[in-house]
C-alpha cells in the first residue's frame, strides 16, 4: 500500500514535471522585422503617429481601400456562393485568368498546357510552395537571393531547408542598381543555381533593371542554365499597368527560359487578407507539367489541403468581367499615380525644408517602396521623438504617405538626417 502511494508520487511528479517541462526551452521569437513595426504603431497612442512600415496601399486620408471592382464583385457572387472545397489546386478559372496576366493573353504556352499552376496561399504561399518543391526535386540546389530583399524570402527557402546564397543588386552609394555585381555573380554561381527575382517594384529598393539589362540578365542565366523565378508581388504597381510590369517575364519567355512565377493578388487588387495568389511553373511539355501540377497539390494536402474560395472568386469574377476589368485596371492605375505624387510631394518638401542631401532617389525609384539611404539609428530616431513607424533598413512604404503628413514626414527625416 505503501509502495504503491509512493508509485503515484513518482509517477504524478514525472507527468507533472513532464508536462510543465514541454516547452520550457522556448525563447520569444524575435519580432518580424516588417509586422513587427505595424504592432508598435498600433500600440503608440501619440495622435501624431504616421505608419510608413508595411506595403499595404492606403488613400490620402491614410485608409486602408476596397477596390470598387472586388466591392461590385462581392455584390455580384453574395448569396451565390457555396462553401465546398476547392480542388486542391485552387480555383481553375482564377488560375487562368492569372496566368494570363504573368504570360500574355495569346501566350502560346497556356494554349500548350505546358504551365503547372495552382492556386497560393497568396505570393508568400506561392513562394513556399515552390521552395518546398524545389527542395524535393532539386534537392541538391541553391538559391541566389537579392542583397537587399523582402526579409521573408530568407525565411520561406530557410524553411524549406533550401541552402542559400545572396547576389549583387543595390549599389548603396548610387541608390541604384548594381549591375556589374549583379552580372558577376550570375556568371559565377555554379551552374544549374536557382536565382530569385522581383518581376517588378523590387522590394524593398524600388531599383528595377531597364529592359536592356533585363535582356541581358536573361541571356547569362540562359547561358549558365540557372532557373529563374520570379516573385512578381507588385503587378502594376511599377508602372500603373499591369501588361508593362509583367515585361522582364516576357523578355525571360521571348529567350526561352523555362520559368516559375509566384503572383498575388494582395496589393494590385488590394486582396491582402484573403491571401490569394498563384505558383505556375513553365514545363518542357504538357506532360511535364500535368505531373508538376500533381506534386504541388501533393505538397499542399499536407500543409493546408486546398486554397480558400472566397477571395478566388473575386479575383475570377473581376478578371472574368471585361467591364469590371477595366475598371480594376483604372483603379491599379490610381493607386500607382498616387504614389508617384507622392515621391514628388516627398522630395519637394525635404527641398523645402533645406535638406542639403540629394533626394533625387526618391523619385528615381519605383514601386511602393523608397529606400531612402537612412540607417537603423537615423530610423530609430524618428520613431522615438516623431512616431513615425518604418522599417530599420531605411525603407519608406510610399502607400502610407499622404498630402497630410508628407510635410511633417520632410520635416523629421531632414532633422534626423541633417548632420550626416
Ligand atoms: C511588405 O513588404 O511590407 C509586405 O510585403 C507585407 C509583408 O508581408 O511583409
Amino acid at each position: 500500500m505503501a509502495l504503491s502511494r509512493k508509485l503515484v508520487q513518482q509517477r504524478s511528479s514525472v507527468f507533472g514535471s513532464r508536462s510543465m517541462s514541454w516547452w520550457r526551452s522556448v525563447e520569444p521569437a524575435p519580432k518580424d522585422p516588417i509586422l513587427g513595426v505595424t504592432e508598435a504603431f498600433l500600440a503608440d497612442p501619440s495622435p501624431d503617429k504616421v505608419n510608413v512600415g508595411v506595403g499595404a496601399y492606403r488613400d490620402d486620408n491614410g485608409k486602408p481601400v476596397v477596390l470598387q471592382c472586388v466591392r461590385e464583385a462581392e455584390r455580384r457572387i453574395a448569396g451565390n456562393l457555396n462553401m465546398e472545397y476547392l480542388p486542391m489546386g485552387g480555383s481553375v478559372k482564377m488560375v487562368e485568368e492569372t496566368l494570363k496576366l504573368a504570360y500574355g493573353e495569346n501566350s502560346e504556352h497556356i494554349k500548350d498546357k505546358r504551365i503547372a499552376a495552382v492556386q497560393a496561399l497568396s505570393g508568400t504561399g506561392a513562394c513556399r510552395l515552390f521552395a518546398d518543391f524545389q527542395k524535393r526535386f532539386r534537392p541538391e540546389s541553391q538559391i541566389y537571393i537579392p542583397v537587399p530583399t523582402w526579409a521573408n524570402h530568407h525565411n520561406i527557402w530557410r524553411d524549406a531547408h533550401v541552402p542559400q546564397k545572396t547576389f549583387h543588386y543595390y549599389h548603396p552609394e548610387t541608390k541604384g542598381l548594381d549591375f556589374a555585381g549583379l552580372v558577376d555573380d550570375i556568371r559565377n554561381a555554379p551552374n544549374g543555381s536557382f536565382f530569385l527575382l522581383h518581376a517588378c517594384a523590387h522590394n524593398p529598393t524600388g531599383v528595377d533593371p531597364s529592359e536592356e539589362q533585363w535582356k541581358e540578365i536573361s541571356k547569362l542565366i540562359k547561358e549558365r542554365g540557372h532557373f529563374p523565378f520570379f516573385d512578381m508581388a507588385y503587378q502594376g504597381f511599377a508602372s500603373g499597368d499591369p501588361e508593362r510590369d509583367a515585361k522582364a517575364i516576357r523578355i525571360f519567355l521571348e529567350d526561352g527560359h523555362l520559368i516559375g512565377i509566384a503572383q498575388s493578388y494582395a496589393k494590385n487588387m488590394g486582396l491582402y487578407g484573403q491571401r490569394v495568389g498563384c505558383l505556375s511553373v513553365l514545363c518542357e511539355d504538357e506532360k511535364q507539367a500535368v505531373a508538376v501540377k500533381s506534386q504541388l497539390q501533393m505538397l499542399a494536402r499536407p500543409m493546408y489541403s486546398n486554397p480558400p474560395v472566397h477571395g478566388a472568386l473575386v479575383v475570377s469574377t473581376i478578371l472574368g468581367d471585361q467591364e469590371l476589368k477595366t475598371l480594376w485596371l483604372k483603379e491599379v492605375e490610381g493607386m500607382a499615380d498616387r504614389i508617384i505624387g507622392m515621391r514628388t510631394a516627398l522630395r519637394e518638401n525635404l527641398e523645402k525644408v533645406g535638406s542639403p542631401l540629394s533626394w533625387e532617389h526618391v523619385t528615381n525609384q519605383i514601386g511602393m517602396f523608397c529606400y531612402s539611404g537612412m540607417t537603423p539609428e537615423q530610423v530609430d530616431r524618428l520613431t522615438n521623438e516623431f512616431h513615425i513607424y518604418m522599417t530599420r533598413n531605411g525603407r519608406i512604404s510610399m502607400a502610407g504617405v499622404t498630402t497630410g503628413n508628407v510635410g511633417y514626414l520632410a520635416n523629421a527625416i531632414h532633422e534626423v538626417t541633417k548632420s550626416t
